[in-house]
């Protein structure tokens, strides 16, 4: 079995920002023209600042630096945030280091508030629209700051049904759930199904989604009912969540334990026949290998596992894919228009509850100790 690094496909495709790391300065720029400017000077110098909360090193702690404004570059959109989410490869980034090489480093993935800025070339937006984004992070551009910077295709407009709390939620399990049904089992999903050739014409029938309840899951398995109307498709999750997983488009729903037993899964498909497919939205199989016992014999015996870190390996004898947000972006460049159109259309749920945890930098700390432990919940934080 071959060992892979699923953090280093990521990074590698981090692009590169305006915001460069020399162009921030961490020092009190009010202190410094206090000293040496007049007072108009010090207005405008306090414009054009923004704050930013970094995370000093790994572990933290967190501090406020003052850094100048961000400029969007060509199809670069500068965003001003007014709620943050937070996400576990926040946690995973500030305990682990996982995507991050230098420090201290901006943390967070997503958030939703206005467009303060464009570069040359964006066209679906103008300063002021309310947007919402997921966002490629490098040293000095993650969300927890005033302003950040986002590349034109992750940014989707916001409905206007839609408020800032729930836009902030969606972003990156949206990516992360199309790329397991669009990319990982190559499923078209319905706004791009002309548009590709690069699916299948043999759509899997029966589908364990495991862990259901997580964002990705939750996104995944709406996706798939969409898509595939008479497929049977079941997912594993706490019991508490298996109404709104119903509601969604699953048709069977096993708690956690049902992982251990594949006899369980494979009652819940069709004559007893095993499932064609699994998407694994939280690395579940890695202590539970007795999924792959759940496939079809003779069927497709896809696997599709979303990164979520070293230390998941991939099982052998299957079709295997490994897929993150950039995934779908690469495959379908417009996916971020094609949620705000889902959104307003009413055809695409909230896959899970929102909660903010606090108001205030300070409560992104509160937010991420407690983001491991989360069950059917994204938190986010109201700046
Ligand atoms: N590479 C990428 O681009 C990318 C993007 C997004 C997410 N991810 C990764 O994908 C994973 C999911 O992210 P998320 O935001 O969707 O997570 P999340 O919502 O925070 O996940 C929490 C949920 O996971 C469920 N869960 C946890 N362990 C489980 C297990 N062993 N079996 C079944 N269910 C389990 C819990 O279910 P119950 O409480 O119901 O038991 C809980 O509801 C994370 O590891 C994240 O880092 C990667």
């Amino acid at each position: 079995m071959s060992k892979l690094h699923p953090f280093l496909s990521i990074l590698s495709t981090s692009p590169k920002h305006s915001v460069s790391p020399r162009s921030i300065k961490p020092i009190d720029l009010l202190h410094r023209y206090s000293q040496s400017s007049p007072r108009l000077q010090l207005q405008q110098t306090a414009a054009m600042s923004i704050n930013q909360f970094q995370a000093v090193q790994k572990g933290g702690p967190f501090r406020l630096v003052q850094a100048p404004l961000p400029k969007p570059g060509p199809n670069e959109v500068c965003i001003r945030p007014k709620v943050v989410a937070i996400n576990a490869i926040d946690y995973k980034n500030l305990k682990f280091g996982a995507t991050v090489s230098e420090w201290p480093n901006v943390l967070g993935i997503e958030g939703a508030g206005t467009v303060e800025s464009v570069g040359q070339g964006v066209t679906r937006f103008k300063a002021g629209d309310e947007v919402f984004t997921w966002l490629q992070r490098s040293q000095y551009n993650g969300a927890f700051q005033d302003v950040f910077t986002a590349n034109e295709s992750t940014v989707a407009k916001k409905p206007a049904s839609l408020s800032f709390e729930e836009a902030a939620s969606l972003g990156i399990t949206f990516l992360t759930g199309a790329a397991t049904v669009a990319a990982g089992l190559r499923i078209p999903l319905s706004g791009f199904a002309a548009k590709s050739t690069d699916y299948t014409s043999t759509p899997p029938q029966s589908i364990l989604v495991l862990g259901g309840s997580s964002g990705v899951g939750a996104v995944a398995i709406q996706l798939l009912r969409a898509a595939l109307p008479s497929a049977t498709i079941i997912s594993t999750s706490s019991a508490q969540h298996h109404a709104h997983l119903k509601s969604l488009g699953a048709t069977t729903t096993l708690e956690r334990s049902a992982q251990d037993n594949a006899a369980t899964i494979k009652a819940a498909t069709p004559g007893g026949a095993g499932v064609d497919a699994i998407i694994d939205a939280v690395g579940a199989a890695a202590k539970a290998a007795a999924v792959y016992d759940a496939f079809k014999s003779d069927g497709l015996k896809l696997y599709t596992l979303v990164i979520t870190g070293p230390g998941v390996e991939p099982p052998k004898g299957f079709e295997v894919s490994l897929v993150g947000g950039i995934t779908v972006l690469k495959k379908e460049p417009t996916i971020m228009q094609y949620l705000t159109e889902l959104l307003e259309s009413g055809k695409y749920k909230l896959p899970q509850k929102v909660e903010v945890v606090g108001q205030g930098w300070e409560s992104v700390e509160k937010g991420l100790d407690k983001v491991s432990s989360v069950s059917g919940t994204k938190l986010v934080v109201k700046l």
